[in-house]
């Protein structure tokens, strides 16, 4: 008898767990669906790439069999971007196999070259002058291709993805969407971006069918707006003139949001990330990125007001003379204003030209050849730096702690006396804390994402869809930095061939002799490589480039639009920007600035 009302007893809890439908969601519901129709599409993917393969094998003299591989080639992508939101969350590796950038890898600090392969380094060769002779190398691409998408779904043999993980890998498309489809950075000849954003948001929108289901009424907003986004996607193909303003600001953002908040609701929060923030409302909001440093979070605040006394105290160099702020002026949103900027020796100008200090934070590298990993480390560099501070540690330590007010903060931070490395350590991570409060994100791009429709007139918005859209800035200067940081995890600092010549005079141009990171690393394709900087405040900190040889933003992008240095007619076989002109009208360029003065922040 007792047995009997124990097992009714279970019985009965086991029947309001699944009405509860606690056991409902522990058994993945959404994620089982999401697998399914991974594998289907996989299919589909595989079917895309044996047609490519075929199509590329009729490549003859006439033109029409290049367009029909065009076309070829543009449906594998979009069938590529129905499953992309899974493959890159879970299988990134063999991502790289479909997807990379169509240019040589440099895995350092092994310094093994990975050669360009997949569908972007198919779509260069089918856009080269002559095709014809590209056939071979095309035809081992594609199979190459093949092969390791028809490999797809092995992948699955005994795969297990949780909700949270199918969730958090539709979160991290929608940056993608954002950030790099809209931007055409991974086609930029096809000029698919918008057709694959609208393949990616169908994708989102049968794999968040379930979750939407069971929620049907926290889902509402969100199923609505992603069912809009994708209409309005469906209704504007046209790359160039897509108005990415619109999209961004009455679908994707909003979407990004609702999406935080459905799956906070529904308890399926999941952060695997180091840089972003999911709480923030939208790429674009100031609390979006964390800082890359290793700053105790407790101590920030009071390292920081001791770092911005550092950076202003001439004492720390080798001749009393210079402080950081000699070079990084404050009122000239932390540049000089000179080509290049006078260093301790009075024969030498340095190098290179110095750059702004706002966002240096959220780097991945520092100086123009990211040859510093950390700020910690550049710090050093430039305190140590015969040209620059000319200091040394003995001598910066001995002054800090000899100052009673420094040395009383840093007793009270680190309790305790040190060795002069980690007092040096200390010193450098005040510096740091203060840099990494220089990201004031107020600019007037910043007000209009954040509502205020007054903030930016008609030209700097149509600047920015021609940024992020036919001017292919924006595949470089990624959002919402516009610098190097390459989303969607904002954990690398790009470098980029762009051939910068010596002078702006590019009716006889002259080649840099700044060879950049090749300087560090002998490989070819380092030449005249350099860390993209932001255009945040740009308006503010001419000269440009890392030499200072662009005195306006007239010029530097007059230089894009010849297609860089191979356009103006310097050899520079390893340029990784596109050598074809842009066709920027006048009135186009005219907006691009615009733009790019919208970037300007509120610094007082
Ligand atoms: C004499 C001028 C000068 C002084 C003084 C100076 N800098 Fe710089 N700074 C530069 C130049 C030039 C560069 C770029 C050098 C390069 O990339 O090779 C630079 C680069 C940097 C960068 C890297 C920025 C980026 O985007 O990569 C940071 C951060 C920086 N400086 C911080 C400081 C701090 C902190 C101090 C004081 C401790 C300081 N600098 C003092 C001229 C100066
Ligand atoms: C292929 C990548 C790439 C593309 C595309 C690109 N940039 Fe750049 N940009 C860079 C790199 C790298 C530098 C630094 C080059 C150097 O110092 O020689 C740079 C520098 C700049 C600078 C100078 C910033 C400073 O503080 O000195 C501005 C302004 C700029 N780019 C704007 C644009 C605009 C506008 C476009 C589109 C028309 C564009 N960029 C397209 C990579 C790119």
């Amino acid at each position: 008898m007792n047995r009997k009302i124990f097992i009714s007893l279970i019985a009965f809890i086991i029947c309001m767990v699944f009405s509860s439908g606690i056991l409902l969601q522990k058994s993945d519901i959404g994620a089982t669906a999401a697998i399914a129709y991974f594998d289907h599409q996989s299919k589909e993917f595989s079917i895309a790439t044996d047609s490519l393969v075929e199509t590329i094998k009729r490549i003859d003299k006439d033109s029409i069999s290049v367009i029909e591989a065009r076309t070829a080639l543009l449906k594998c992508r979009l069938r590529y971007k129905q499953l992309s939101f899974f493959t890159s969350y879970f299988f990134p590796s063999e991502t790289a196999m479909y997807n990379a950038a169509p240019k040589y890898e440099v895995e350092e600090p092994e310094l093994e070259l990975v050669e360009p392969m997949g569908l972007q380094q198919i779509e260069t060769l089918l856009y080269e002058k002559n095709v014809r002779e590209q056939r071979e190398e095309l035809i081992m691409q594609a199979q190459a291709l093949k092969t390791s998408v028809a490999d797809l779904r092995t992948l699955l043999y005994g795969f297990h993805a949780s909700d949270e993980q199918v969730l958090e890998s539709v979160r991290i498309e929608l940056i993608r969407i954002i950030s790099l489809y809209i931007s055409g950075y991974d086609a930029p000849l096809l000029k698919s971006g918008i057709a694959e954003a609208q393949q990616s948001m169908q994708s989102m929108e049968v794999v968040l069918a379930p979750y939407l289901n069971d929620n049907k009424e926290d889902g509402l907003l969100l199923a609505k707006t992603l069912s809009s986004g994708i209409k309005y996607l469906n209704n504007n193909t046209a790359f160039d003139d897509f108005d990415r303003m619109h999209y961004l600001v009455n679908y994707a953002l909003p979407l990004q949001q609702q999406l935080e908040l459905f799956i906070n609701k529904i308890g399926l929060e999941l952060n695997t990330t180091a840089y972003l923030n999911y709480n923030a409302e939208h790429i674009f909001s100031a609390d979006f990125l964390k800082n890359f440093d290793s700053i105790p979070p407790q101590k920030r605040k009071e390292l920081a007001q001791l770092g911005k006394k550092l950076f202003f105290d001439s004492r720390l160099s080798g001749n009393g003379m210079v402080s950081c702020s000699s070079c990084h002026q404050a009122e000239n949103y932390f540049s000089d204003g000179k080509k290049t900027s006078a260093s301790l020796d009075p024969t030498h100008l340095l190098k290179r030209n110095t750059p702004s200090l706002h966002y240096v934070s959220y780097q991945h590298s520092q100086f123009w050849d990211g040859r510093a990993k950390t700020m910690t480390e550049q710090i050093k560099g430039v305190l140590f730096n015969p040209l620059e501070m000319g200091g040394n540690q003995s001598d910066v330590v001995r002054y800090v702690i000899s100052n009673v007010e420094y040395r009383s903060k840093l007793d009270s931070l680190f309790s305790g006396r040190y060795n002069s490395n980690e007092d040096m350590n200390h010193i450098a991570l005040a510096f740091s804390a203060y840099l990494s409060t220089l990201n004031p994100m107020n600019s007037p791009f910043d007000q209009y994402l954040a509502g205020d429709k007054k903030a930016m007139n008609t030209t700097q918005i149509k600047g920015f869809n021609l940024f992020m859209g036919k001017a292919q800035c924006g595949s470089c200067h990624f959002a919402p930095l516009f610098n190097s940081l390459v989303p969607p995890f904002y954990d690398r600092s790009e470098l980029e061939v762009l051939g910068t010549p010596k002078t702006e005079d590019f009716t006889k141009p002259e080649k840099d002799t700044d060879m950049g990171r090749f300087d560090l690393y002998k490989i070819k394709y380092y030449k005249q490589a350099f860390k993209t900087p932001t255009v945040r405040n740009a308006e503010k900190t001419a000269p440009y480039m890392h030499n200072g040889a662009f005195s306006t933003l007239e010029s530097v992008i007059d230089f894009y639009n010849k297609g860089g240095a191979n356009g103006v007619g310097l050899v520079t076989p390893d340029q990784t920007l596109a050598s074809k002109p842009l066709n920027l009208t006048k009135p186009e360029i005219n907006a691009i600035i615009q733009f790019i003065n919208s970037l300007t922040d509120q610094t007082k």
